[in-house]
């Protein structure tokens, strides 16, 4: 089988969350014997279609554009035995690189008018490839899709072999990674292999895929903390995930919040330890972390017999948090305070953060 991925992203690497499912859905359709070709369409010369309909009346099938789409794109459109079109969900739809790779697949279709289940078409010059779509999104609820899907059915009908709609992607490979994530890449490589043997993905795989990763309560305290942290710093989303910056909190809830999702249960083990914390000044308030055999509890209020003890103004606690400030040397300058097993100071490395 002759596979054709385009991708349309204009990111790459690990940041392009439509790079890292395609990767995993050709990683499967390999494995099952197919040979596939991934295009990168942003790296690619795509002229806009200028409407000129010369593809239907003087050079029937052919555009006028002499570019990477005539020269190269659209033969290979033509002769795989199925595409796959991978897009970033901008707007609710694909993004432009691809709108522009579909519209210029306009020399497949006759200028003639024909009725269809009552709806006017262009009948087909060509027969259009079976063709799978693989879009991610940042909003985490899958709904996000429903225009996309809505366009994809209506363009390919019962061309579309397969959709693979991925909501909020940008939490996955974000570290540390857990391991509904691994599962989610492990079932998009299984996608892949199975649309090769049988052309359709299993609903078991799917839904695999399809995992539910987070929901509003859970993602927007944390992300609404991390790009107003871009802002405060003057950095990029990209430069901020790259420096591995952490996002300020800016209450106890939102710090607690933080704390679990930093929690790696890998590195912690089965380590066991209870963090006390008294804030004072811009946020006042007691909480505490509990690390139990790679668990994590956080919540707001005190605990009995905590292992270590800390009192600080919220704002060096957090300055500290993100790196501004040096925790060993604002304990030697007394600008907080650390009571019982001080050790767990030096340890905190050990439970949060990547592996
Ligand atoms: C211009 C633009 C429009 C976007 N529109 C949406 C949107 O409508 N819904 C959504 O959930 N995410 C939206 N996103 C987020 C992207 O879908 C998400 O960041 C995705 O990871 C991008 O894919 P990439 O990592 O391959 O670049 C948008 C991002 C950009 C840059």
């Amino acid at each position: 089988m002759k596979v054709l991925a385009l991708n349309s992203s204009a990111r790459a690497g690990d940041v392009s969350k439509t790079e890292i499912m395609l990767d995993c859905l050709v990683e499967g359709m390999r494995d099952a014997g197919a040979e596939v070709e991934i295009i990168n369409l942003a790296k690619k010369k795509i002229k806009y279609c200028i409407g000129c309909f010369t593809c239907w009346t003087k050079t029937p099938g052919k555009c006028v554009h002499k570019d990477d789409m005539t020269g190269e794109i659209y033969p290979k459109y033509l002769e795989c035995d199925l595409c796959v079109l991978a897009t970033p969900l901008y707007h609710f739809t694909v993004n432009a690189q691809m709108k522009t790779f579909i519209e210029r697949t306009l020399p497949m279709v006759q200028p003639f008018f024909v009725e269809r289940d009552g709806v006017t078409m262009h009948p087909l010059r060509h027969e259009m490839p079976p063709a799978v779509v693989i879009s991610v999104a940042g909003f985490p609820e899958e709904s996000v899709f429903d225009q996309l899907k809505s366009y994809m059915n209506f363009l390919y009908g019962d061309r579309l072999v397969a959709q693979i709609y991925r909501a909020s992607c940008e939490m996955l490979k974000t570290p540390p990674s857990g391991d509904t994530m691994k599962d989610i890449l492990e079932a998009t490589v299984q996608g892949g292999r199975e649309l090769v043997k049988t052309m359709k993905i299993s609903p078991r795989t799917l839904a695999r895929i399809k995992k539910p990763m987070t929901s509003f309560n859970k993602m927007a305290p944390v992300g609404n903390l991390a790009w107003q942290t871009c802002i405060d710093e003057g950095v990029t989303m990209g430069q901020f995930q790259k420096r591995g910056m952490v996002p300020r909190p800016n209450s106890i809830e939102t710090y607690l919040a933080i704390m679990k999702m930093a929690f790696n249960r890998k590195k912690a083990g089965d380590a066991r330890a209870v963090m006390q914390y008294r804030f004072t000044g811009q946020v006042e308030g007691d909480c505490y972390l509990k690390i139990n055999k790679g668990k994590i509890t956080a919540a707001p209020g005190s605990v009995k017999k905590p292992d270590l003890t800390i009192e600080s103004p919220f704002e060096v606690w957090m300055d500290i948090l993100t790196r501004r400030a040096d925790g060993a040397q604002m304990l030697m300058e007394g600008r907080y305070k650390a009571a019982g097993n001080t050790e767990l100071l030096m340890k905190m490395g050990d439970f949060f953060g990547e592996s």
